[in-house]
C-alpha cells in the first residue's frame, strides 16, 4: 500500500460554443425574460458560458477531458484500474458515465462508477479515488467531472439559466510514496435537498416533476458560505497546514462572491484564489477540474504547490482537499 495518492495529470474540455452575457440576454429577451450583463457580473463575476449543442453529452466532453489528462501524465487508458466520473448529468440513467468512458477509451477491467454529488462531486471523488489508492485497491484512478448543466436549465428562470455552463475536467491520480493528496473531508446534510435540486424523475416512459434546476439562491449563498470555510479548516488542521502555506486556492467555480468570500474569511488574497468562472460560468462538478487544468497549463499552478480545493452542492454536499500537486 502506497502512503499516497499524486495528480500525474490534468485535462479539460470545453464544448465550442461561447455564450456572451449579451448574446444570453438578448436571447432571454425573445421570450419576455429580462437580464442583463451588469446584473450577472456584478452577482455572480460570469461574463460567458460555453454551452453544448444538442448532440454533444458529459460522456463527449468527460472522454476528451480523460484523454488529455492520460497524455500530460504519460499513460494510457488501460494503465489506470480505477474510472469515477462525478456528474449530475449523466447520459444515461445507466451505465454510469465511467463505463460508458471506459467503453470508449477501451480500458475495459478497471472498476467504473459515477460520483453524484452535484457541484461538490469532484471533491467526492478525489476523496474516494485517494482512498482506494491508499488503500491498496486501485494504483492508478481517473477522477473525472464532466456536466452539461444547459440540459437541465429553465431558460424562463432569469435566476438560474444565467449560472451555469458545460465541460469536463479530469485528473489521472496514482499511488506514491510522497504527497500528494495530504487530507480530504466530505460532508452533506440531506435535509437542505430543497434549496437545491432537479426533481424531475423518469417514471412510466415521461418525466415526472420538473426537470429543471430549482434554486433558492440566498439561502444556497448562506449555507454555501458557512460550510465551505468550516470544510477548508478542517482539512487544514487534519494536515497539521495553516492557510498561509497555501498557494493555490481552486475552488468550485460557482460564484466569484461566494469564493473570494470564503477566500476571505481564511485569509488567503484574491491573487491566490485560481479563477475561471468568468469564463466557463458554474459547470457543477466539472468546475474544479476544469480550473486546475487551465492554472497548471497557464503556468499559474507548478509542481510542489500547496492546493485547497473546495466545493459545495445541492444536496446539500460539500467537501474539500489539501494536497501537494
Ligand atoms: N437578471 C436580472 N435580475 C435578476 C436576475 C437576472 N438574471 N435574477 C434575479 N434578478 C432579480 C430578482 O428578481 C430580484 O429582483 P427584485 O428585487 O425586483 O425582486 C433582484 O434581482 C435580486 O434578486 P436576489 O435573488 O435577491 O439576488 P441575489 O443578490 O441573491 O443574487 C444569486 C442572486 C446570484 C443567485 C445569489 O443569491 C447567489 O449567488 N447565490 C448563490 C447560489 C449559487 O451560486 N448557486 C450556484 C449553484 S449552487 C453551487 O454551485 C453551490
Amino acid at each position: 500500500m502506497s502512503r499516497y495518492s499524486r495528480i500525474l495529470g490534468t485535462g479539460s474540455c470545453l464544448p465550442p460554443t461561447v455564450v456572451g452575457n449579451d448574446e444570453l440576454a438578448a436571447r432571454l429577451a425573445r421570450d419576455g425574460i429580462d437580464t442583463s450583463d451588469a446584473w450577472i457580473v456584478e452577482r455572480t463575476g460570469i461574463r460567458q458560458r460555453y454551452f453544448a449543442d444538442p448532440g454533444t453529452s458529459s460522456v463527449d466532453l468527460g472522454e476528451q477531458a480523460a484523454r488529455r489528462a492520460l497524455d500530460a501524465a504519460g499513460l494510457m487508458a488501460t494503465d489506470v484500474d480505477l474510472i469515477i466520473c462525478a456528474t449530475s448529468t449523466p447520459d444515461m440513467i445507466f451505465p454510469s458515465n465511467a463505463a460508458l468512458i471506459q467503453g470508449r477509451l477501451g480500458a475495459s477491467g478497471s472498476a467504473v462508477f459515477d460520483v453524484q454529488a452535484v457541484c461538490a462531486g469532484f471533491v467526492y471523488a478525489l476523496a474516494i479515488a485517494d482512498q482506494f489508492i491508499r488503500g491498496g485497491l486501485a494504483r492508478r484512478a481517473l477522477v473525472i467531472g464532466a456536466e452539461v448543466f444547459s440540459s437541465i436549465l429553465d431558460f424562463k428562470d432569469r435566476t438560474t439559466c444565467v449560472l451555469f455552463g458545460d465541460g469536463a475536467g479530469a485528473v489521472v491520480l496514482g499511488a506514491s510514496d510522497a504527497p500528494g493528496v495530504l487530507a480530504t473531508a466530505l460532508h452533506g446534510d440531506g435535509s437542505q435537498a430543497s434549496i437545491l435540486c432537479t426533481p424531475g424523475r423518469v417514471r412510466d416512459g415521461a418525466v415526472s416533476g420538473t426537470p429543471f434546476l430549482h434554486m433558492d439562491g440566498q439561502a444556497v449563498f448562506k449555507q454555501a458560505v458557512h460550510v465551505l470555510e468550516r470544510v477548508a479548516r478542517e482539512v487544514l488542521d487534519k494536515a497539521g497546514r495553516s492557510a498561509a502555506d497555501v498557494d493555490w486556492m481552486v475552488p468550485h467555480q460557482a460564484n466569484i462572491r461566494i469564493m473570494l468570500h470564503t477566500a476571505r474569511k481564511l485569509g488567503i488574497p484574491p491573487e491566490r484564489v485560481v479563477q475561471t468562472v468568468a469564463e466557463h460560468g458554474n459547470t457543477s462538478a466539472a468546475s474544479i477540474p476544469l480550473a486546475l487544468d487551465v492554472a497548471v497549463r497557464s503556468g499559474q499552478v507548478r509542481r510542489g504547490d500547496t492546493l485547497l480545493l473546495e466545493a459545495v452542492g445541492g444536496g446539500l454536499t460539500w467537501g474539500a482537499a489539501l494536497l501537494d500537486y
